[in-house]
């Protein structure tokens, strides 16, 4: 797994409380160590119950404190060496948090490690619920969850699922992506884009032939995506105009779900008004079949061939051109260029005909770059004439690298 930016160095103790779901914390702390976090683990005596420290130590290659009286190497009580850990942390984390836990914080009771140091740390606390049967929903959890949240922690919301009891309801702790997505969302609270709306279209554009057909092209959504994520970690709310389907929604994210050209259109003009900055990474088809079929064009015997007359598609840069002429907004818009041939030159073109402030530009032909893989190789115009060639890299820190340079023209 790539290190992840927003992760990479962060202190980041993860207080883990009795319940079925710890097994899903070992997979957190694993995940947040290989993304580059230094993991600090507290266990209560409840959690125990069901996995040993070992498991957590062995996937965060960090110690594992779970007892207030135990005394660390300098002989002092645990609690006390380590009101440290919850000073220096950038973040603390308890998932999965029983209504117990909960209950405590809410109260500021400090009768173990983790309570302890919930009331010593100064860093924001993400509380991620786990717990089974009718608990979640007790008035007195809602009350004390509500209490924290004022206070403001950051609630993860379990899921509604099967139990372990067998009983059906809400309370299920999510899975290591979500719980990952809402600690970068924490992290990147006040970062570059805090306080900005982005809007980031993804993946390619489906024309319909008849109900069943469409042409598209070879767009897999993976460098709109990875904007959208780049996005959420500088801190901006991030709307996400998308005609892909297979890939996870980056937490935080407003999905807008559209399919063809004159969809993204329509969603592009109305989320964009009063946005900060606009990414068009979509690749938009220039053509769609002349008229749709209204039923299942059927092959005929006596047909030799099909012929489907196409026409051109509205130009969504150059509408928000003209958009923003009469009202400024969005401040900032960027496009991108597929190349196979003159990459700089046809650039530059498109950047001035569509009224850019930064065009991204990428040369299809490179097989490592472009299409489905998840590297790119990108130059960045910009209107100043400037032009930033970058080296291979991840589609991840390519989107980070632009959104840079969009919160410096910002
Ligand atoms: N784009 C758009 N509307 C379209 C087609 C493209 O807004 N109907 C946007 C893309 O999202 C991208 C940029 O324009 O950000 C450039 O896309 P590209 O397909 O490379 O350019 P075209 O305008 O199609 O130019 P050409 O066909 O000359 O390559």
């Amino acid at each position: 797994m790539e290190t992840i930016t927003i992760l990479q160095n962060k202190r980041i103790i993860l207080g883990v409380t009795g319940s079925i779901a710890v097994y899903k914390a070992i997979d957190l702390a694993s995940k947040l160590t290989q993304a580059g976090a230094l993991v600090d683990v507290i266990m209560t005596a409840a959690a125990e119950q069901f996995v040993t420290p070992l498991s957590f130590q062995a996937v965060t290659g960090r110690p594992v404190y779970t007892s207030m009286w135990a005394t660390g190497g300098s002989g002092l009580p645990t609690h006390i060496a380590h009101v440290g850990l919850g000073e220096g942390a950038d973040l603390l984390v308890i998932a999965p948090a029983t209504a117990n836990t909960l209950a405590k914080l809410a109260h500021g009771l400090a009768d173990d490690l983790l309570s302890v140091t919930a009331l010593a740390a100064r860093c924001p606390l993400v509380i991620a619920p786990a717990m089974d049967g009718g608990m979640y929903i007790h008035p007195a959890t809602q009350a004390n969850l509500n209490t924290l949240q004022e206070r403001g922690a950051w609630l993860v919301e379990p899921e509604e699922g099967r139990f372990a009891s067998g009983l059906v309801g809400k309370g299920r702790l999510p899975e290591t992506p979500t719980l990952i997505g809402q600690i970068r969302r924490t992290l990147g609270r006040h970062g570059i884009l805090a306080g900005r709306r982005v809007v980031i279209t993804a993946g390619g554009t489906h024309e319909a032939i008849d109900p069943v057909r469409y042409i598209t092209n070879r767009s897999s959504g993976k460098q709109g995506y990875a904007l959208a994520q780049a996005a959420l970690d500088a801190g901006a709310s991030v709307t996400l105009v998308s005609t892909v389907h297979e890939l996870p929604v980056p937490v935080g994210a407003e999905l807008i779900a559209v399919d063809s050209a004159a969809r993204m259109l329509e969603a592009v003009l109305a989320h964009s008004e009063g946005a900060d900055a606009l990414v068009m990474a979509a690749a938009v088809a220039d053509f769609r079949p002349a008229t749709v079929a209204e039923q299942k064009i059927k092959k005929q015997d006596d047909t030799a061939g099909l012929r489907l007359e196409l026409e051109r598609t509205a130009d969504i840069l150059l509408s928000v051109k003209e958009k923003r002429k009469k009202t400024g907004w969005p401040q900032v818009v960027v496009g991108f260029a597929a190349e196979s041939e003159n990459l700089l030159a046809n650039a530059r073109a498109k950047l001035e005909r569509k009224g850019l402030d930064l065009l991204v530009a990428n040369d299809i032909t490179a097989a490592d770059a472009g299409f489905s893989v998840d590297t790119n190789r990108v130059t960045i115009l910009s209107a100043d004439g400037g032009q930033e060639p970058l080296a291979l890299s991840s589609k991840a820190r390519v989107s980070e690298i632009i959104l840079k340079r969009v919160a410096g023209l910002l």
